[in-house]
């Protein structure tokens, strides 16, 4: 009989545990949003207190904070309820590391700390160096755990800002009721809790539309994304980072390709206006613009991510990026890692110049495809035995890459293999001028 009450004690608590604690970077500067899942509705409390701050020599009381929940139902074809709590920290000090702990008041998390540096949109401004990870297409399954393994690693020893997510998570959020969603969501927490887990959405989120992306996730609001994560931006260090969503141009369910084309618009204007602060533009999105495979051989002719969605997204974001001075544009959907050179109309444009691992003065995007940080469904576009005139890596490997934008003139980026626990590609980019065709 004990044995049997102690059994419903510990099925019962584990409704109340906090889990897939994840964390991400609001509107505002100084604000970070902690959301977290129960099984039953019980109330939504951060505790927090800053450390290690310049200015402040012993740790101060804890504040408690009140959040809120939504109840979610997650599953398909049965009733999965769960509870999706979220609160916001604000008034952060850049200077200080925050220790924190999510719960109800009674039962509570682990306590884990992040960085008070935020996004940065009022003087006096912050443009020193800012480190991102960049990661696509992450999932459960084994091919994603080297990618864990060493991200979690290499968070606990060298530290970064923020991660940026490339699209296409779990493989899929809604899969099996959600408990995969649940899964993938447990599998990220040791890093997620420590860093903002900046999303934008891919493929795998579009079920029936995007529910389980826009409800697990919130992401900066903007006047023209509705509160749907889908699109938004922020300045930080010497960069403007834009997070935008191609599914539009594959599935324009609640956002329109229109609505977002001139939310990006106006974006890139305010960024063209702001370049001697912050120089870098840096646009991330899912779906690739271009990618090594030539799909022009006959035998590759089935490859519609790199061929005809590629030409597609050209036609539409070609000239919008090299007019506006966009410097790289990440991407993912092909599940490999290609570097490419300065491209525009699908030309390699010449740096004044250009060495394998380095381009000094680009006059055109620079188009870096990073989808292989792992999932089930293994490499679905294999590197081109053939690739294009432009192509300067390209590697079947599974892993994720760090981008350093050091200063005003120096951006470093470096791509891991996962397996390997190695580097497999680097390369400087340096600019002679703020923007290369202004
Ligand atoms: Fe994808």
């Amino acid at each position: 009989m004990l044995c049997v009450f102690l059994i419903a004690s510990t099925v019962y608590a584990g409704y109340l545990y906090p889990e897939q604690i994840h964390l991400s970077w609001t509107e505002n500067e100084g604000e970070m949003r902690a959301m977290w899942v129960t099984y039953l509705p019980v109330s939504s409390v951060i505790s927090y207190r800053p450390i290690l701050c310049n200015s402040i020599a012993n740790p101060t009381e804890w504040t408690n904070i009140q959040g809120s929940s939504i109840s979610f139902n997650e599953g398909q074809t049965i009733t999965r309820i769960q509870y999706i709590h979220t609160g916001v920290i604000t008034g952060l000090n850049e200077n200080c590391y925050y220790e924190y702990s999510v719960g109800d008041g009674l039962f509570w998390s682990d306590i884990y700390v992040f960085s008070g540096r935020t996004p940065d949109y009022s003087a006096p401004f912050n443009t020193k160096e800012v480190e991102m990870i960049i990661i696509g297409d992450w999932g459960t399954g084994h091919n994603g755990v080297y990618t864990k393994h060493l991200l979690s690693q290499e968070s606990k020893i060298r530290d970064f800002d923020g991660i940026l997510h490339v699209g296409d998570f779990a493989y899929d959020l809604h899969n099996e009721n959600g408990r995969v969603g649940d899964r993938w969501l447990n599998i990220i927490e040791p890093i997620a809790t420590s860093f903002a887990y900046m999303t934008l959405p891919g493929n795998h989120e579009g079920h029936k539309n995007f529910t389980h992306y826009k409800t697990r996730f919130n992401m900066p609001l903007n006047e023209a994304n509705n509160g749907t994560s889908y699109f938004y931006s922020f300045d930080m260090g010497p960069a403007h980072f834009i997070m935008m969503n191609t599914e539009v141009y594959f599935d324009d369910s609640n956002v329109t390709a229109i609505t977002q084309m001139n939310w990006l618009l106006d974006d890139l204007n305010k960024a063209n206006n702001n370049r001697e602060l912050r120089p870098w533009l840096i646009v991330l999105s899912h779906h690739p613009l271009y990618c090594s495979v030539n799909w022009e051989l006959p035998l590759l002719q089935s490859n519609g991510d790199c061929g005809p969605d590629a030409v597609m997204l050209q036609k539409n974001l070609d000239d919008v990026f090299y007019k506006n001075g966009v410097d790289l544009y990440f991407q993912a959907h092909v599940h490999n890692y290609e570097r490419e050179a300065a491209i525009y109309k699908n030309l390699t444009v010449p740096s004044e110049y250009d060495g394998p691992n380095i381009h000094i003065g680009p006059k055109a995007p620079i188009y870096i495809t990073n989808g292989n940080a792992g999932n089930y469904e293994g490499h679905n576009d294999p590197t081109s035995p053939t690739p294009q005139d432009w192509a300067q890596f390209w590697s079947n490997d599974y892993g994720y890459g760090r981008l350093i934008v050091y200063n005003n003139t120096h951006l470093y980026y470096e791509h891991y293999s996962s397996p390997d626990v190695s580097c497999m590609d680097h390369v400087w980019v340096i600019k002679t001028q703020n923007r290369y065709n202004s």
